[in-house]
């Protein structure tokens, strides 16, 4: 079995990370491949002064904050994902384009046609599986707030930003597997994801 490259997607406080965790211990055991886990902005070696640079930088356009976000996909892209599918390893990724679609047109007023066609010509690998965990934006706000150590601009714009961006995942719903996760424990939506995933690995191995 190739290795697998699986995106996980969700407004601020959506709790991809814990799920990103949970995912690449399951599918190592599952695919008995080794599983590379992986974030953006700033996943690759070397990537945290471009992240830093990114989440606190105040004043740039939107453009120029799309071309940043794209640059630092590149470089994770060239530097870390292709060269661990190469190797035969799994890699699961918290972020990918469809952050900078719903970010950068729901949150900050791009045109998504736009932002398509620049992602386009970047030729960046299709992911065999995106997640989208849908958590209520007042749920995720609330947790954003209580963690003590994050307060980048972008949590910072806060409720109403949240709310966009949750928007402009919901639209682009077919693309995703999709977890309503509303009131549900971190164990059911890992478990909800599992299943899902299970049965698109078998159904494409049949
Ligand atoms: P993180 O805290 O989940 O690592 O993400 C950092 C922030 O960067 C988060 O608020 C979403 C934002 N972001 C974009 O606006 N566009 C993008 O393309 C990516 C990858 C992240």
């Amino acid at each position: 079995m190739a290795g697998k490259f699986i995106t996980l997607e969700g407004i601020d406080g959506s709790g991809k990370s814990t799920q990103s965790q949970k995912i690449s211990q399951w599918l190592e055991s599952f695919t008995g491949l080794k599983t590379v886990r992986t974030f953006e902005p700033g996943g690759w070696p070397d990537g945290e002064r471009l992240r830093e640079f990114i989440l606190s930088s105040k004043n740039f356009s939107s453009m120029s904050e799309l071309l940043l976000f794209l640059a630092d996909r590149a470089e994770h892209v060239s530097r870390l994902i292709l060269p661990s599918l190469a190797d035969g390893f799994n890699v699961v990724c918290e972020r990918w384009n469809e952050s900078t679609l719903a970010y950068q047109s729901g949150g900050h007023g791009l045109e998504v046609s736009v932002i398509e066609r620049i992602i386009e010509s970047c030729n960046f690998p299709e992911p065999y599986a995106k997640i989208f965990l849908d958590v209520p934006p007042e749920i995720a706000f609330e947790r954003v707030r209580l963690r003590n150590n994050h307060s980048d601009k972008f949590e910072a714009e806060g409720l109403s930003l949240m709310r966009k961006v949750s928007d402009s995942y919901r639209l682009m719903s077919d693309r995703f597997i999709h977890i309503d996760c509303g009131e549900m424990s971190e164990d059911e939506i890992f478990w909800a994801i599992v299943e899902r995933l299970e049965a698109k690995i078998h159904g494409d191995s049949d």
